[in-house]
């Protein structure tokens, strides 16, 4: 397989993306290309450093960079402000500077402390991302959105800081398990769902359980890639609404998400039962035709996702945890609709009672 480069570019902002197979051990020149050789930091998990930091970082030495591991527990429960500062202790400890980066490598957990750290530190320094994850390589590694939680709510703290350089090695994901592989599905069904109808009808007859197909999967991630920054570039710091649209299904998913205290459902399978809420919306207050919202539900049960909520699971909780979201602005919901798969848009209409009987029907 050819590995492809993309340049991503924004109005302040422009950097390079690899996507292909064998690319770790290659790491070290690429960085070379962008970045000073100096003391950097791999910052990583407890399951994705044993398997891939020590090729990233003989590769990162012999090509004249000082790099420096710093592994931390894997979990959504590590993105904490508590842990952000811990790992700049361990930065100040190991000498970076202002002159140094920091690599993150792993899914999005990574991607997202790895970022406000490399936002943060001498009041900011480049960022590599590495992603581990489908979902991080589709998403959460592209558009600079980094932050950690709070005991409040998910990604409250953070800024936005586009990295320097993405590393997509498809070769990671072969020790990827099934199900943190399927919830990458969520975000490419919610991106086809917003932006790209024939990606959507694409993915209707993609094989989810056959061998990770790298030629298919190499294109799909790249079109993912392109979705993405495209909307970002448009308005990167979220301000006029158009990046709202990938909010789409997330603001009833991160509900979910909450409501099931992070360990109920991963954020993929959150969102598809979020998508599935934002459809029943989208048909009521946006004209989505019945067989399009079924159409979308057909997909996400494709990739074993989940479309229905469990019988007993509480959804006063959910309803409850909505009001933490940050798209409710001064108490008025910032709903991202789709009147037909391929578009969508943040409507003001959709009220509490629109969102209380998707869950319902959930
Ligand atoms: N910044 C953004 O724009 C953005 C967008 C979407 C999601 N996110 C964030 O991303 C996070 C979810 O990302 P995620 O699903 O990648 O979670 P994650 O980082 O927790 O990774 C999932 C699990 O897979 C393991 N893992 C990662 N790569 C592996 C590999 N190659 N082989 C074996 N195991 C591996 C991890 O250790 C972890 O246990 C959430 O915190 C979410 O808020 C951010
Ligand atoms: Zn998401």
């Amino acid at each position: 397989m050819v590995h492809t480069g993309v340049e991503i570019r924004g109005a302040g902002y422009c950097y390079q993306l690899r996507v292909g197979s064998g690319l770790l051990e290659k790491i070290g020149k690429y960085t070379g290309k962008y970045l000073h050789p100096g003391t950097c930091a791999i910052i990583s998990d407890t399951n994705v450093a044993p398997r891939f930091a020590g090729l990233v970082k003989r590769s990162l030495t012999s090509a004249g960079f000082n790099p420096n591991l710093i592994t931390i527990p894997a979990g959504e429960r590590s993105k904490t402000l508590t842990q952000a500062g811990a790992i700049c202790e361990q930065m100040v400890a190991a000498g970076l500077d202002r002159q140094s980066f920091v690599i993150g490598l792993g899914g999005g957990v990574i991607g997202d402390i790895s970022g406000f750290v490399a936002a943060v530190y001498h009041r900011g320094i480049p960022h590599v991302q590495i992603p581990t994850t489908l979902l991080a390589m589709v998403d959460s590694s592209i558009g600079g959105k980094t932050g950690v939680n709070t005991a409040d709510g998910k990604n409250l703290i953070g800024a936005v800081h586009q990295p320097s350089l993405v590393i997509d090695d498809l070769d990671v994901l072969k020790t990827l398990p099934c199900r943190e592989f399927n919830q990458g599905f969520a975000e490419i069904i919610k991106h086809a769902i917003i932006a790209d109808e024939k990606m959507f009808r694409q993915l209707q007859s993609w094989e989810p359980g056959s061998p990770r197909r790298p030629v298919a999967l190499q294109r799909l991630i790249r079109r993912n890639i392109e979705i993405k920054s495209k909307i970002v570039a448009k308005d990167e710091f979220d301000r006029t609404g158009t990046r709202a649209v990938l909010n789409f299904g997330h603001t009833i998913g991160h509900a979910i998400e909450r409501a099931g205290y992070y360990n109920r459902f991963l954020h993929g399978e959150a969102l598809s039962l979020g998508i599935v809420a934002a459809c029943a919306v989208s048909g009521k207050k946006a004209g989505l035709p019945r067989r399009e919202h079924d159409a979308v539900i057909g997909l996400l049960q494709r990739f074993a996702l989940p479309t229905r909520l469990p019988k007993k699971f509480p959804r006063q909780k959910i309803l409850d945890a909505l009001k933490f979201d940050k798209k409710f602005e001064g108490g008025k919901i910032r709903f991202v609709v789709t009147p037909q798969i391929g578009s969508a848009h943040v409507s003001r209409n959709v009220t509490t009672g629109d969102i209380r009987e998707a869950i319902d029907e959930l």
